[in-house]
């Protein structure tokens, strides 16, 4: 496939932990990728892929659709995935802006701009858009939290939009050795299980979400359901979750606690005080607040067969993908090359 002929993906908010998965997943697959980023030195850094294009972008403040209009204009844009959002409003964001106003101004552009090249070309029968959510938004008291309420009000507005294809993928905990929020591989290195709550999560594996959409905007448009939850295939505690990937790596606890939410929430308000250096060497990579603990306990489990049907990917375990992390990098590249070229 020629450059000019590969179709043109942005991707907004290309860097930080899923990100560079879903620019290199759409790279493999035959995309020319437009990575939409907020710092370009960051952006290179983590994106050292081939054939992407950098789009400085900044989702708190670019709220205009003519804004983006002009930039799906002049990158000659086909999809998007919008992968941008915040939990918390560290750094000064405001997170309707990041979350809900920004996306908004964002899809009516994109809802502009294929409305106009459907005058002119042949109809596209597949999926425009790619919105990143998050389980939460099923929490019966969804909200009262300002994080999943603001991902909620996002996927009712691209729900309710008329013209323009979309999926809206909701992943439970995301996880990647060496990578992501929590890095499992250090946690696992302490000697005590420490945990809170005991609501169940699914976590799943980076890659599979990356792949999965690549997956779907490779296909028609034509599954069932526009909302899909992309969740593991084990439901397990957070006690669960150390104590399985610590075993695949060959270590054991010596023993469990379970660490009361007050007690944590005073912990993250001091992990906010910590340097970065600190931080990694506990395996915790982000700066929490007192509602992000609450809502590590709230748990969320449910069926994701429509997601690996969709897909047509098989789903990663937690243990297998530790087990072929410990055995070393070539086994581990291995296991993902196989999960990428596999099909249910
Ligand atoms: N991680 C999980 O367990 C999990 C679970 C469920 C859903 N999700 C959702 O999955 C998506 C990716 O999550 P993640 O864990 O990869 O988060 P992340 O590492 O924090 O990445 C979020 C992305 O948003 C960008 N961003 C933040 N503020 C921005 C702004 N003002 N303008 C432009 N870009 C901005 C970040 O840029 P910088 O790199 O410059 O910060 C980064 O590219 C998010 O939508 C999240 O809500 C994550």
């Amino acid at each position: 496939m020629t450059e000019a002929s590969k179709e043109r993906v942005l991707v907004v908010g290309a860097t930080g932990f899923l990100g560079p998965a879903l620019v290199e997943e759409l790279c493999f697959a035959g995309f020319h990728v437009v990575c939409g980023v907020r710092n370009l030195e960051k952006a290179a850094r983590e994106l050292g892929f081939q054939d992407v294009e950098l789009l400085k972008v900044n989702l708190n403040t670019d709220l205009d659709p003519e804004l983006w209009y002009s930039r799906l204009q002049e990158f000659k844009i086909d999809r998007i995935v919008n992968n941008v959002g915040i939990a918390t409003s560290f750094g000064g964001q405001s997170l309707e802006n990041v979350n809900v106003h920004a996306p908004i101004a964002l899809f009516e552009a994109m809802q502009r701009f294929v409305a106009e090249k459907r005058n002119t070309t042949k109809h596209s029968d597949k999926t425009e858009v790619i919105q990143i959510s998050t389980t939460g938004v099923d929490w019966d008291d969804c909200s009262s939290f300002s994080y999943p309420s603001s991902k909620l009000q996002m996927d009712n507005f691209l729900s309710g939009m008329t013209g323009l294809s979309h999926i809206i993928i909701r992943p439970n905990v995301i996880y990647e050795p060496e990578r992501g929020h929590l890095l499992l591989e250090r946690i696992a290195r302490m000697p005590v299980n420490f945990y809170v709550g005991h609501a169940q999560i699914q976590p799943i594996h980076c890659r599979e979400i990356a792949i999965g959409v690549a997956r779907l905007l490779q296909k028609p448009s034509t599954i069932q359901s526009s909302i899909l939850r992309a969740v593991g295939p084990v439901p397990m505690t957070w006690e669960e979750v150390f104590d399985v990937s610590a075993k695949a790596l060959g270590k054991d606890y010596s023993w469990a606690c379970r660490v009361p939410l007050r007690m944590a929430q005073g912990v993250t308000m001091l992990i906010q005080m910590l340097p970065a250096k600190v931080l990694q060497r506990l395996g915790i990579l982000s700066k929490m607040d007192p509602e992000t603990i609450v809502m590590m306990t709230k748990g969320s489990t449910g069926d994701n067969a429509e997601w690996l049907q969709a897909t047509d990917m098989k789903a990663i375990r937690l243990d297998a993908c530790y087990q072929a992390y410990a055995d070393g990098s070539d086994v581990y590249a291995g296991f993902i090359k196989a999960v990428r070229d596999s099909s249910c």
